[in-house]
């Protein structure tokens, strides 16, 4: 197939349509992802020159900004939504709403330690230990009783160590708007129903973390609680399930790749009269990428007892007195991201003449969360290019993230662009000079248009809002 930048427009590209061949096709999917990640700046493994440190990830320079696109997604159909409001609430909060929230009694998982290997797994879902009570490491029956592990990090507020002192990295940020409700309430002046967005950092000491970025011990949710008038809960929850599978069809995830798988009686936590996980078909298998619960009551109700502070709603219109219900949509950055990534990689494949492979990988990414929009690479490094191109580039970046890229041939720069999902190229070529027009190069069908420079942002602009 002919991927040379063409200087007339427009014109398609020839040859046979290549064999396509998606991430799960791929007999080492995750081990793919995270080869490509660290070669182009994604995602590093953390501490690296040190050895690494175990479920710990780096966002690269591209991977950084990959994640503030994904994050910018959800926050914009969180809050631009009617009735909804955002809030960064602090890391560290008052020991008591971990007290009140059931963290510090519940918040735990099984944990056996194999006295000859040394190996400590969780009991409640390890296959060895469940089904024949041996070390998934190393078989022997030489264990310890199950006990309670709770996964909260502790640390100390102040320079005394203490117990007086105990503070923990919250393992989730929906207790900030719990804590909230009232402040947001008032300063927005929302009626109920309403919802309070946030995204952040979390922490749990996980026993058994892995999967590259989809389970490790500090991670980024993105988090919605949406409080109602008792009895309209149902209804809700059923409202914010249809918003949460439009969200991910909007941003390109396939339908076959997603599903619900609702939560039976005894799988429900503490706090949830009903619950659901939006589930993604992962290369591990089918694993939760967001959980929508109905809270009821439980944490107003539970904050209340525990501050002393009524977190009653008055309804004026009926001039009820109620502690809202409340439906949560909870997904974490991290496994979002990977599940981005999942669904966007493909090997397109094609035969030259003497039957030899040549392998095209592209993150067919939506622009939104692609981290470089559009890659401006001029023909060659003579000054009469590059000082056009270089123009060129901070034209676009007054509007869109640029990448400049001068090395190379203008096929490998092609390439380059389709592994880090870059939906545009703009190739800035000697026609340049006479006609102030390039080369647009499109990431899936690899066509090619020569657009006017003048004209060019708003080309883009328009090419990501029609994808
Ligand atoms: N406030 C409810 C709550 O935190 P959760 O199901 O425990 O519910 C919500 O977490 C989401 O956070 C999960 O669906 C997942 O996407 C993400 N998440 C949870 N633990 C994680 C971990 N150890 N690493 C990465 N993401 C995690």
């Amino acid at each position: 197939m002919s991927d040379t930048p063409v200087q007339a427009a427009p014109a398609a590209t020839q040859g046979s349509p290549p064999q396509v061949r998606k991430l799960h096709e791929i007999s080492n999917g995750l081990a793919t992802l995270v080869s490509l990640s660290k070669r182009r700046g994604l995602v590093f493994q953390s501490s690296e020159i040190y050895g690494g440190l175990g479920s710990c990830w780096d966002y690269g320079p591209l991977g950084s900004q990959m994640k503030l696109n994904v994050k910018a997604a959800w926050w914009k159909a969180m809050t631009r939504r009617p009735n909804m409001c955002g809030i960064d609430a602090a890391i560290l909060m008052h020991p008591m709403v971990w007290k009140a929230s059931g963290h510090v009694d519940g918040f735990s998982d099984p944990l056996v330690d194999c006295k000859d290997c040394k190996t400590r797994f969780r009991s409640d879902n390890t296959d060895s230990y469940l089904l024949h009570k041996k070390c998934p490491n190393c078989g022997s029956l030489n264990l310890s009783e199950p006990r309670n592990f709770n996964l909260m990090f502790k640390t100390h507020m102040g320079p005394l160590e203490d117990a007086g002192s105990t503070v923990y990295l919250r393992p989730e940020t929906a207790q900030g708007h719990f804590v909230n409700f009232q402040n947001c309430q008032v300063t927005t002046r929302y009626k109920i129903p309403f919802g309070i967005a946030a995204i952040g950092k979390s922490f749990r000491n996980e026993i058994t973390p892995g999967n590259f970025i989809f389970r490790t011990r500090e991670f980024e949710q993105m988090e919605m609680q949406y409080f109602v008038k008792p009895g309209t809960d149902e209804q809700a929850f059923g409202m914010w399930k249809e918003v949460r599978w439009e969200f991910y069809q909007k941003y390109g995830i396939r339908k076959e790749n997603l599903r619900f798988q609702p939560h039976g009686p005894t799988e429900l936590a503490h706090y949830a009269k009903a619950a659901v996980d939006v589930q993604y078909l992962f290369p591990m298998g089918w694993s939760e990428l967001e959980g929508i619960h109905n809270r009821s009551d439980f944490d107003l109700t539970q904050h209340s007892k525990f501050s002393g502070k009524t977190l009653e709603y008055f309804d004026e219109q009926s001039k009820e007195k109620f502690v809202p219900f409340v439906i949560e949509t909870a997904v974490g950055c991290d496994r979002l991201f990977l599940a981005f990534l999942c669904d966007a990689y493909r090997e397109e494949v094609t035969r030259d003449a003497a039957g030899g492979e040549d392998v095209r990988v592209v993150l067919g990414l939506h622009p939104e969360i692609a981290p470089v929009k559009i890659a401006v690479l001029p023909l060659s490094k003579k000054v009469e290019l590059s000082s056009v191109a270089e123009k060129l580039r901070d034209q676009l970046a007054q509007d869109f993230e640029t990448l400049y890229d001068e090395s190379g041939s203008i096929g490998k720069r092609y390439r380059r662009q389709d592994e880090v999902g870059t939906p545009f190229c703009a190739t800035v070529d000697f026609e340049t000079l006479n006609d102030q027009a390039v080369t647009v190069r499109h990431r899936d069908t690899m066509k090619q248009e020569r657009v006017p420079i003048a004209s060019l942002n708003e080309y883009v602009l328009k090419g990501m809002r029609n994808f």
